[in-house]
């Protein structure tokens, strides 16, 4: 595997793939990988000629300094599961490179209500952090295809408006979550738990369950206060939000009238560690 950690030396690269005509598969990451990354990865191996893997834990899109530094980074145990995947490239750069001091931090781009919604209410400005690095990591790659994990719902949505709004030319990959056995949907976060917050946390997975097996049948809104119940009897959990939304608009749904679209999201933080999680109703 090639590593690249300035963007010139990436680009030179590449260009011989671009004139090759070879197809580009690329999957942006923030390292501490596992399953969930993996599987993207090997997606795009199967279905591009070279795929490129960043690692970049993009500061923008922290809200605080303190969840900033805790984030975890193992980049020598990514790069040899990476190796070992067979990846091509990766391209991790510092943040000097990617955010040259005294250039402008700019995306002119209104996402409506989808940044303001669900994750975006207790974490203002992190969608345009999310937006801008991979605006400017397509720019630096311009893939063919890019892939995105369904967990992390909104960002993909917020992702798939931003390269239909600026027509990037690039085909957005949606994969599917990948859980732990017992449900917890894969997070370099959960690394940060503790063993019984570990425990406690597939409770989540629980209630969504719950939540599917019951879509349908009894109202919308009773249903969502019954799995927020269920959820709040877990006292460690802080509760950010539970909802039952459209998944093109991320807004409330008031009834079953639209199944296909319809999906809960969640986001509770157990010892101070934010997990997000989400699940089709009807699928
Ligand atoms: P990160 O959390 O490292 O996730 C990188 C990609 O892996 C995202 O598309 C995410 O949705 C996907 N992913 C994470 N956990 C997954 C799981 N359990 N199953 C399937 N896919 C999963 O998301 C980010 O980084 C950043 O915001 C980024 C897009 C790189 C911009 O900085």
């Amino acid at each position: 595997m090639n590593t690249y950690i300035f963007i010139s030396d990436l680009q030179k690269q590449l260009q011989s793939f671009a004139d090759a005509n070879w197809s580009i598969g690329f999957v942006p990451t923030m390292g501490a990988l596992h399953a969930g990354h993996l599987s993207l990865l090997r997606r795009s191996k199967k279905e591009n000629d070279i795929t490129v893997c960043s690692i970049f834990v993009n500061p923008i899109q922290f809200a605080s300094q303190s969840d900033l530094t805790g984030y975890p980074r193992m980049m020598e145990k990514d790069s040899k599961l990476l190796t070992e995947e067979g990846m091509d490239i990766l391209f991790a750069p510092e943040v000097d490179e990617m955010y040259p001091p005294g250039e402008e931090l700019q995306l002119d781009l209104d996402f409506g209500r989808l940044d303001k919604v669900l994750e975006g209410k207790s974490r203002p400005g992190h969608f345009k952090g999310v937006a801008i690095v991979v605006k400017k990591l397509l720019d630096i790659i311009k893939p063919t295809r890019a892939y995105f994990g369904k967990k992390d719902f909104q960002q993909l949505n917020i992702i798939q408006h931003m390269v239909d709004t600026l027509k990037l030319p690039v085909k957005v990959v949606a994969c599917e979550t990948v859980r732990e056995p017992d449900g917890l949907a894969m997070s370099s976060r959960n690394l940060q738990l503790t063993i019984g917050e570990r425990q406690l946390a597939s409770r989540i997975y629980d209630v969504l369950m719950f939540t599917k097996a019951n879509a349908g049948s009894i109202p919308v809104k009773k249903l969502q206060m019954m799995a927020q119940k269920r959820l709040a009897e877990t006292p460690e959990f802080r509760i950010y939000y539970f909802e039952i939304v459209d998944n093109r608009t991320l807004l409330p749904v008031s009834s079953w009238a639209d199944p296909k679209h319809i999906i809960v999201c969640t986001s509770v933080s157990l010892g101070g560690i934010r997990l997000i999680d989400n699940m089709e109703l009807f699928s």
